[in-house]
Parts: C-alpha cells; structure tokens; sequence
C-alpha cells in the first residue's frame, strides 16, 4: 500500500511528511520511504501552537480553531509529497496523522489520564480525498497504557538486530528510547520510554536569549564554544523524571520554555557565560540519556541508532558517543531508514496496521493492560475502493 505518515513533535518545528510503500505482515513487514519532506510552520505558527499549549494563555477557542488550521496545513503538506512524488492522490491509498500534541496528562504517580493530538482529520480526508487514520494514542491510554511512545513498535518490527540488543534513540523535542533485543532472542521483550527533553530546553534557551531570533542551536555550534561546568549539570540531573522506572512519558507539561528560563538565570546568576550554559544544557540533555541506559537498559547494548533532529546537534552527538562509549552510536541512515522521517514513517506503518485491523503496539511498550488496534479511520472518497482492494482481492 502507499500511506503518507504525517507528524509535527514537540518541537513543532513543521510537519513532516513520509510517502511510504509498506507490504506485508508482522513479522514480515517491510516500509521504504518513497519521498520525504519537511513543511516549516508559517511564520508565527509555531508560538501560536506553544500557546495553545499553556493551559493559563489559551481558551478552547483558539485550540478549536488552530484544530482546523493545522488539518489544512497536514492537507497541504500531503498533497506537496504526492506531487513531488509525482504521483496523484488517487494512488495513494491511506494517509496516517500523528497530529500535533498540545496536552499529555501524566498523573503524580506516572500513569497517563490522557493525551490531546489535534490537527482535524476531517479537513485532511475531505481536501485530500485519502482515508485517514488519525488520534492513535487515546486507545492505549485507554487500555491502561502511556500511549506513547508508539514509535517503538516500528522500531521493533523494522530495526531488530539479528544478534546483539540494540538502542533506537529518537530526540525530538522530547527524547525517547526503544531497547530492542535481537532477532536470535524468542524470549525477551522490548522496553521504550522518554527519557526526557531532547532539544526542548536547548531550543528554548536558545529562544529565550536571542529574544526570538534563533530557533535553536545551529549544529550546536554555541554549546561547542562554551565549557560544561560539571558540578551545575549533576545538580540538574536529580530531577525525579529521570529515576521514575519505565513505562514512562513526559512532555511540554513537565519540560518547557518555564524549566529553561529558569536555567538560563540560575546559570547567570552563577556567573557562566551564556555559552557556558547551552553547553550545560547540552551535557544535562546527553546525560540524562546515557543515565537512562544505566538505570533501565534490560541487557547490555550492543548499537545506539540515533534518529530525530537532535541528531544534527554535533555537540549533543559528541557529548553522547563520549556518555555512551565504548558502544557504538549510528544513525538511522547507517541501517536503511532517513533520520528525519523515522516517526513519519512510523505513523504511515500504524495506519496500515489499524487498516488490517491488527495492533499498533506491544503492550510491554507502553504498560497498556493489553495491545490495541489504534486510532479513528475518517472515510476519505476512496473509502469504499479501498476496501474492496483490501479485502475483495
Ligand atoms: N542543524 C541543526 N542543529 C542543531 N539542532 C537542530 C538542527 N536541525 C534541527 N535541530 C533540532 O531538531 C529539532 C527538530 O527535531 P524533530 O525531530 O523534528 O523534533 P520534533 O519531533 O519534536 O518535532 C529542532 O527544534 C532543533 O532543536
Ligand atoms: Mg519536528
């Protein structure tokens, strides 16, 4: 089948966009990006999404209305990949929306009450004419589960290593972990989770001290030019998120623009220069992911694979393969799979298992009582085609 996985994170730096052909069934199931691309927000998209966010900035007005604006933007950008695809959307038979989280409700105790994704299906489905499969996440939740993350059940069908454990790192803004044991290993079961921010509190710095200027750390070419004072990053790494034991989620709620202006001024006050400080951040950001590895890590790692924009922070990298030696970190491209896209393309596989009625996660994933079949399917014209292709042979 053709699928289009559509995804904006909680960078919500744009949406990407992954024209995938997936085949087959698990555990035989391949994917292979026919065309990607990446869709920045318009001007101005970006802190309207931020402030839909903070529950003490916006009314369900604006949430309502940014729903329906983003569901356009989704539109469009599907519609852009299919023509670069050169393709039309009469071929393409399903598109599978992640959507844009503006709300993860995690309770004191670590469990998931629920999750808010928005982005309106109906609008993709109507303007596209492609069925939609949309909202994955409450179905988990539902079932006792994190709902999150759901990218690991691509990792597990797609990235196993034939005879050594494998880490599948994916740092958006958020940065989350797959622990993936090998093909030759019948017994063991795979663990995922967040280990906490990824880019968000270097962005947000970054954002705070350019007065809106600089999005992020361009190839962490500031945190490379200032030096890690180890005594201020150890003391921000007792934040309770990181000894909480898997499964567990976090997002924007507990990791935000509030956390990193109150960095920046304790780092100031501290008299680091403003370098000094991204490059802390930075270290907390790689370290808080190599301790996760330590505390939770089921059996000992054989490859890292680093996927997400994180991965074009040079010195988040070089601070990682140091945190992380002697074991080896890759990136996705080194074993088939385009950085940029892996979640993208993740979304469009969940749409064509939800389509074949079968799950979307393992429940030793995301701590759900069980596995489900995820998400809402918005009829899009080619509904009815669609199912006698399906099923009618
Ligand atoms: N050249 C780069 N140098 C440093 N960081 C980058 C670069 N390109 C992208 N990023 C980081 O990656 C983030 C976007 O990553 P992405 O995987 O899309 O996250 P999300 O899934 O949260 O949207 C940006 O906000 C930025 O922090
Ligand atoms: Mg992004």
């Amino acid at each position: 089948m053709r699928i289009i996985g559509l995804m904006s994170g909680t960078s919500a730096d744009g949406i990407d966009a992954a024209l995938c052909e997936i085949e087959g069934a698990p555990p035989q199931i391949t994917a292979r990006i026919i065309k990607a691309l990446t869709f920045p927000y318009p001007e101005g998209f970006q802190q309207w999404i931020f402030d839909c966010c903070e529950p003490n900035l916006t009314g369900v007005d604006e949430i309502c209305r940014l729903n329906v604006e983003l569901g356009n933007l989704f539109a469009q950008a599907a519609q852009h990949t299919i023509e670069a695809a050169e393709l039309t959307a009469a071929e393409i038979d399903l598109i599978g929306s992640h959507g844009q989280t503006i709300w993860h409700h995690v309770e004191e105790n670590g469990h998931v009450h629920s999750t808010m994704q928005i982005s309106e299906a109906a609008v993709i489905a109507e303007q596209t004419g492609v069925t939609t499969v949309s909202n994955f996440r409450p179905r988990d939740i539902a079932a006792g589960g994190q709902g999150a993350p759901l990218t690991a059940y691509a990792d597990w069908l797609l990235l196993r290593h034939p005879d050594h454990w494998r880490a599948v790192q994916n740092i958006g803004g958020i940065a989350n972990v797959t622990f993936l044991p090998p093909l030759s290993d019948t017994e063991s079961t795979p663990i995922a989770f967040d280990t906490g921010p990824g880019n968000i509190l270097i962005d947000a710095a970054i954002n705070y001290m350019t007065g809106g200027e600089q999005p992020y750390d361009v190839d962490g070419s500031i945190a490379s030019a200032g030096t890690v004072d180890e005594q201020w990053v150890r003391g921000r790494l007792f934040h309770p998120y990181f000894r909480r034991k898997p499964p567990k989620t976090t997002g924007r709620e507990v990791f935000n623009q509030k956390m990193a202006v109150n960095l920046v001024d304790q780092g100031r006050r501290r008299k680091m220069s403003d370098h000094d400080i991204i490059a802390g951040m930075t270290a907390v950001t790689a370290r808080s992911i190599s301790a996760a590895y330590e505390r939770f890590a089921p059996a000992p790692i054989g490859e890292v694979v680093i996927g997400g924009g994180g991965a074009r922070n040079r010195t988040l990298m070089r601070m990682l393969r140091e945190d992380l030696a002697p074991t080896p970190v890759l990136t996705h491209e080194e074993v088939g799979i385009d950085s940029d896209f892996k979640e993208a393309l993740a979304f469009a596989l969940l749409a064509h298992e939800t389509w074949h009625h079968r799950p979307g996660t393992l429940a030793a994933l995301t701590g759900a009582q069980h596995e489900s079949v995820l998400g809402q399917i918005t009829p899009g014209s080619n509904y009815a085609a669609l199912i006698r292709k399906t099923w009618c042979g």
